[in-house]
């Protein structure tokens, strides 16, 4: 299986000093659901901005197919077609993805930029908007949907552009049950049908229910360990030490004594 998107060693700071990945490194197949999970702040959405080529590592590298790009890559024409065509990202906050007067023009907006037809981007979006059930949202501003709409709105504007590699940060929060279910089922036809779905999340379940290769973040900003779902779900004491679950100590009295029980609870529960 070939390798898609990759870090190696790779480190960031903000304005030079604020630490948010250190010395990461991680190898992302083609096809494969792949998680990221940290506590708040670890550095998920910064992990997954620097493989969506929107923020460049200070030292380390980020790959794509193999070769080691920087922001210099993208002054290359062949190579930004290529990277923007491939690789598509949803913000944790739909706010900030979303520009367009309207909900049509937000999916039709990559494709046009990509120089696709309008008549063809239009059937993309009919297409996407079926997809999402949200024909019904096509005349609406952004600023008229709830945040659920939204989410789903923003995806919709990258699948529009139908990339092979789709970034997705805390795609589930804020969304009721029944929406987290759709998006689940959403990303696995995705995935399916062969394309790469990277996730962040904090939300173990949702880790559970995907059953990707997940890399975990301590909140010093390396990576703790990469393993399948099931295995990483099961190392309690790594996910206490990385504080993705915590312990509640319960004291109560029976007739020996005053007995302590302690009980561990993902964030959430
Ligand atoms: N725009 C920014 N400017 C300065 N520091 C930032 C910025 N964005 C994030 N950071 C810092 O970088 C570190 C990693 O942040 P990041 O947003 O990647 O974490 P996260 O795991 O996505 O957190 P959350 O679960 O809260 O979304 C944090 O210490 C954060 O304070
Ligand atoms: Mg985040």
């Amino acid at each position: 299986m070939e390798t898609v998107l990759a870090l190696k060693g790779a480190a960031y700071k903000y304005y030079d000093k604020i630490t948010a990945l250190d010395g990461v490194s991680l190898s992302i197949m083609q096809g494969q659901r792949f998680t990221v999970i940290g506590a708040n702040g670890s550095g998920k959405s910064s992990l997954l901005q620097v493989l969506a080529g929107l923020i460049f590592p200070q030292t380390g590298d980020v790959l794509f197919k193999g070769v080691a790009f920087t922001e210099k890559s993208f002054r290359d024409k062949e190579f930004l077609r290529q990277f923007r065509t491939t690789v598509g990202y949803v913000f944790q906050d739909s706010d900030v993805q979303l520009f367009c007067p309207t909900i049509y023009d937000e999916l039709v907006f990559g494709p046009l930029q990509m120089g696709m037809d309008e008549e063809e981007a239009s059937v993309r979006a009919i297409e996407v908007m079926r997809m999402l059930n949200i024909e019904a949202l096509r005349d609406r501003p952004s600023y008229m949907l709830s945040g659920g709409e939204k989410k789903k709105a923003a995806i919709g504007s990258i699948l529009t552009m139908n990339p092979g590699v789709i970034l997705l940060d805390e795609p589930t929060s804020g969304l009721d049950p029944r929406t987290q279910a759709f998006l689940v089922e959403l990303l696995f036809a995705l995935n399916d049908s062969g394309k790469t779905i990277v996730v962040s999340t904090h939300d173990l379940a949702l880790v559970e229910e995907l059953q990707g290769e997940t890399c975990v973040l301590t909140e010093s900003h390396t990576v703790e360990r990469v393993a399948g779902a099931d295995d990483i779900l099961a190392d309690e004491e790594m996910l206490l030490r990385v504080n993705l679950i915590h312990e509640h100590i319960h004291r109560h009295k029976d007739s020996k004594g005053i007995i302590s029980h302690v009980h561990r609870h993902a964030h959430g529960d």
